[in-house]
């Protein structure tokens, strides 16, 4: 009776654990390619909130001082006409205090109530893009669960600043602000590393006429990297030719980038770099232009047609500052790769941007 007892015990452990495994595998190749966009400033997918660069939710712990949970909270609305408005929340619970340690440990405790501000609200559809740079939430929905606040304390001790929008509530957050706390089970913030690099290269594009190149990079981190692409050492210009995905897996980040149809002029070195609060780590791919001729010429040599080719020493002279020199596919006269910062016909000008 005994035994049989722990046999049924045993089989439903193990039902449970295939459970999880199921949904949890289910759940991670439910991680799509998302597409990435860079601004001409680096930043990458959205990821400014209030001027900063990190706003993941554990890079929001680890930049507030006092991370807190509150389930009431009341708008004070200002008698002017400025939209802004504080609130007064009543705290269930203390998530992180303290944060520096030559500052005084703020005295805050399950059920004070503080005040917290300056927020913005009522803005017009028009400006609501604007408002997360802005750093000014929408007015929080009343929920169960509340809300977790980011925050910082002014000299009044009841009164504190949002460093952060606030989010809502949900346990599983608390969960990823253990991964970096240094907490119990000892994992601390951590600089990127690399974990993959693929230079995945220059192929002719399967079923069509277009040369294609792709490389994968990824990176782990505590907390989790964002990710740029470069050209050159220059922020690399996104658009429909050249296109950058990322993917999310635990800890870290994946990304690849897509180029095609492939021009001469893509040749360079391609830098993925991943960057989290803690440093940066990154990772070059080179292409040469003899790689995108080559697998230009395994495309043209189905097509039986004329391929590309470098210039023979006739015309090795022809580009200038280092460029080189290659005849063209479609009228054989030779043209200009050019290095980088420079540019022209025979890459005689010099491109400083
Ligand atoms: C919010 O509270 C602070 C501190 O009490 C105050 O200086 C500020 O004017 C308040 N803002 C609004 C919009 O009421
Ligand atoms: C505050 O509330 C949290 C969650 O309900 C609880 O875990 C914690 O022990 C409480 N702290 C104090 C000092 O009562
Ligand atoms: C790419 O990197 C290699 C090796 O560091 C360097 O020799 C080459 O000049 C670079 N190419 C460009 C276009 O910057
Ligand atoms: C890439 O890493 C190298 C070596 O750590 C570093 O010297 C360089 O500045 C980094 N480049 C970028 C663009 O971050
Ligand atoms: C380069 O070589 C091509 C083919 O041999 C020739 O037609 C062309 O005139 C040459 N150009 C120069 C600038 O030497």
């Amino acid at each position: 009776m005994q035994f049989c007892n722990g046999m049924h015990r045993l089989a439903a452990v193990l039902f449970i654990a295939l459970v999880l495994l199921c949904f949890t595998s289910a759940n991670a190749s439910r991680r799509k390619w998302r597409s990435l966009h860079q601004t001409a400033f680096g930043e990458a997918d959205g990821q400014m909130e209030c001027g900063r660069q990190f706003h993941d939710i554990q890079s929001k712990w680890l930049q507030s001082k006092l991370v807190l949970r509150a389930l009431n909270w009341q708008i004070i609305e200002s008698a002017s006409a400025s939209h802004r408005f504080n609130l007064t929340i009543v705290v269930h619970s203390v998530l992180k205090t303290g944060g520096s340690k030559s500052g005084p440990r703020l005295r805050i405790s399950n059920g004070s109530r503080i005040m917290v501000g300056e927020f913005s609200g009522a803005l017009s559809r028009r400006q609501r893009s604007r408002q997360r740079q802005q750093c000014t939430p929408s007015r929080l929905r009343s929920n169960d669960k509340g809300y977790i606040f980011f925050l910082k304390p002014t000299l009044d001790p009841t009164y504190f600043k949002h460093s952060f929008l606030p989010i809502k509530f949900r346990s599983r957050r608390l969960r990823k602000f253990d991964r970096v706390s240094c907490g119990r089970r000892n994992r601390c913030p951590k600089a990127p590393w690399i974990v993959k690099a693929i230079p995945q290269g220059v192929t002719p594009h399967k079923g069509s006429r277009e040369v294609s190149m792709r490389f994968v990079c990824g990176a782990r981190g505590e907390p989790a990297p964002i990710v740029r692409w470069l050209k050159n050492g220059a922020n690399l210009v996104l658009d429909d030719r050249v296109r950058a995905q990322m993917k999310k897996r635990s800890h870290g980040i994946v990304s690849r980038l897509t180029i095609r149809p492939v021009k001469l002029t893509d040749a360079g070195n391609y830098t993925c770099v991943f960057t989290n609060l803690q440093g940066s780590v990154n990772t070059t791919f080179e292409i040469g232009v003899a790689e995108i001729l080559n697998a230009e010429r395994q495309l043209f040599r189905k097509d039986r047609e004329m391929p590309a080719y470098v210039c023979d020493s006739a015309n090795k002279t022809h580009c200038q500052n280092g460029g080189t020199c290659v005849i063209n596919n479609f009228d054989g006269k030779p043209h200009c790769v050019c290095p980088r910062y420079f540019t022209g016909y025979i890459c005689e000008k010099i491109d400083i941007y």
